[in-house]
């Protein structure tokens, strides 16, 4: 018998998604990164992924987290808005790309890809000129993924420490289009 093509809804997050996004946000976190001191980890985790802190994200203005669902299930979340990195930037008018992660058990399936795509429909909403991001410098398959879109290297900086451990981050940079 055939399987069910899977249901995918790409949405705005909402006030009442903030346990759902702290939950997806520490999986896809965990299965991103595994170099990290498991105690330190958990610091980390409890401090910047907990459900009071994405209701503070949900409630900032000059953000937006956006949430993938497949057959009901979170798959997938993102989030952009003001430009926050610690570069100073090229252009007068930028957005950042401040998140973007899929289950790894959905990898591939064109997610990522879809909601790039409101990425970049919200850098031309806002009419950026450039659209920056963080990745880690040894995270070489997002480095691929953001190359295809034609984001390019552009600096570098250290993440705040997870433990005793200082990543060291990529700044990626994308024009945008008038
Ligand atoms: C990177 C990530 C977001 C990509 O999402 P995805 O849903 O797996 O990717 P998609 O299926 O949408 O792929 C879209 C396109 O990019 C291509 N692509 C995907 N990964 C790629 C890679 N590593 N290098 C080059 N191209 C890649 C796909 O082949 C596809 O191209 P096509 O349309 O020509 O077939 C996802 O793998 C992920 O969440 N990784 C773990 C978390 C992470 O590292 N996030 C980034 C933190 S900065």
């Amino acid at each position: 018998m055939p399987t069910r093509p899977s249901l995918l809804h790409i949405r705005r997050a909402l006030p009442a998604d903030a346990h759902t996004l702290a939950q997806l946000a520490r999986q896809t976190f965990c299965e991103t990164f595994s170099h990290y001191d498991p105690a330190a980890l958990e610091a980390f985790l409890r401090e910047h992924y907990s459900p009071e802190n994405f209701s503070a994200q949900l409630a900032d203005t000059s953000c937006e987290l956006w949430i993938a669902q497949s057959n009901g299930q979170p798959v997938a979340y993102a989030k952009w808005g003001a430009y926050k990195l610690p570069l100073a930037p090229s252009y007068e008018r930028v957005v950042e790309l401040h998140r973007l992660y899929v289950l790894r058990s959905h990898h591939g399936r064109k997610i990522g890809h879809l909601l790039m795509e409101k990425a970049l429909r919200y850098a031309a909403d806002n009419r950026a000129q450039a659209i920056y991001l963080g990745v880690w410098s040894l995270n070489r398959k997002a480095q691929g993924f953001y190359g295809r879109y034609g984001f390019v290297k552009v600096g570098e900086y250290d993440y705040p420490p997870v433990g005793e451990v200082v990543d060291r981050e990529w700044i990626m940079m994308r024009e945008c289009g008038e």
